[in-house]
This record gives structure tokens, sequence and C-alpha cells, in this order.
């Protein structure tokens, strides 16, 4: 079986001052809140939030993990549908494989990120 995925969303993106080059586009709250609605009935994944991913400058900010798969940083997310659709597309994707490792049309781009699993 597929180890379950979890959406980390930065809480801090749309919070902090930024000048308007490095704005967060949407807001961290809004965004796991919604996030959270859409995926309460997907039992292989979990919507958390964080306080920040250090990536303040190319927020809204959505790391993704499991446990032995690729984990995933996306930056400049917004509580858009079509935001919402690609980070729940690439999620879905990811808790369905055995590595975890995204083939492009599934990634929530921008991606930032892309860490290999703990080699066991
Ligand atoms: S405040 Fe969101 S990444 Fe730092």
């Amino acid at each position: 079986m597929s180890e379950k995925t979890y959406l980390y969303v930065c809480t801090g993106c749309g919070k902090k001052k930024k000048s308007p080059e490095t704005a967060s586009k949407g807001n961290g709250d809004t965004l796991l809140s919604k996030l959270q609605d859409v995926c309460q009935d997907e039992e292989n994944i979990e919507v958390l939030p964080i306080a920040c991913l250090s990536n303040c400058d190319r927020g809204v900010s959505v790391a993704m993990t499991a446990k032995d798969k690729y984990h995933w940083l996306f930056a400049e997310k917004g509580e858009n549908d079509d935001d919402i659709e690609a980070i729940v597309r690439a999620a879905k994707a990811h808790a369905s494989l055995h590595d975890g490792f995204l083939e492009k049309p599934d990634r929530a781009n921008p991606v930032v990120a892309r860490i290999p699993p703990i080699k066991s």
C-alpha cells in the first residue's frame, strides 16, 4: 500500500509585510482552509498548517511529503480554483505513486524543490 501524502500549507504567507514585487499572491490561511475542505474525504491526503517554509518571497508555499517518497515544494499559490485544482491533482498523483515522483503534467508548478526520499 502507498504511503499517505501530507500537504503543508504555509500560513505565514500573506501575513508578512512585503514589497509589491515579493508579496504573496494569496493568503496561506485561506488556501489551507480551502484545501482542507476539498481533501476532507481523501483518505490518503492530509492537509496541515505550517508557519513558514522558508520560501517567503515566492509564497504561498506548499510542501508535499510522505514516508519513503520524493518531497516537493511548490510556490506562488493562491486560493483560486486553478491553483487548488493543481495542488489536489499533484497530491492525488503523489499518494498513488510508490515513490512519489511526479511526472511534469502532475506537478503544481512552479516547483521550487524536489527532494529524494531517504535511502534505506
Ligand atoms: S511565510 Fe510562507 S514561506 Fe515563509
